[in-house]
C-alpha cells in the first residue's frame, strides 16, 4: 500500500550548484550525497518533512539521468511514493497493466528497495515506488 510522498526528484546538469542553491538559498537541510551505482546515478537529499527533495545527476556521466539531461537540460525528473510492501503494490499494478522500468525491485537511495513505473503508464509521469528495508 503506497503510505507517503517519499520525495520529489528534480534532474540537475550542475549537482554542486544546486545543492548551494537549495541549501545557501532556500535553506533546506542537506543530509548529503549518495552515488547509485544501480541507477547510475548521485542523488544529494534534502528532507523537508513530511517529504524530502532529491536531486539527481548522472554518475560518471552516463545512464538514464545523463539521457534526460540531454534532451531536457534539467527539471521535474520524478516522484516517489513510499510503500509498506513494495512487491504487493508491484503485482497489484501489474495485473492493471502498469508497465515497470525493470523486472525486479533494485536497492537505491538510503538502501531502499526501489522500482520505477514507466512514464507511459502515467500521463508521462516517471513513479519511483521505494520500501525502507526496516519496514
Ligand atoms: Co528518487
Amino acid at each position: 500500500m503506497i503510505v507517503a510522498l517519499d520525495h520529489i526528484a528534480i534532474a540537475v546538469p550542475d549537482l554542486e550548484k544546486s545543492i548551494k542553491r537549495f541549501m545557501e538559498d532556500f535553506g533546506l537541510n542537506y543530509e548529503g550525497t549518495e552515488h547509485i551505482e544501480s541507477a547510475k546515478t548521485s542523488t544529494a537529499f534534502f528532507p523537508l518533512p513530511p517529504t524530502s527533495i532529491e536531486l539527481v545527476h548522472p554518475l560518471n556521466d552516463e545512464g538514464p539521468v545523463k539521457k534526460y539531461l540531454d534532451k531536457k537540460g534539467g527539471g521535474l525528473h520524478h516522484l516517489c511514493f513510499r510503500t509498506d510492501d513494495i512487491e504487493a503494490d508491484i503485482a497489484r499494478l501489474k495485473e492493471k497493466g502498469y508497465e515497470f522500468l525493470s523486472d525486479e525491485p533494485a536497492i537505491g537511495a538510503h538502501d531502499c528497495k526501489v522500482i520505477f513505473i514507466h512514464p507511459k503508464s502515467c500521463d508521462g509521469v516517471l513513479i519511483e515506488l521505494n520500501q525502507p528495508q526496516t519496514s
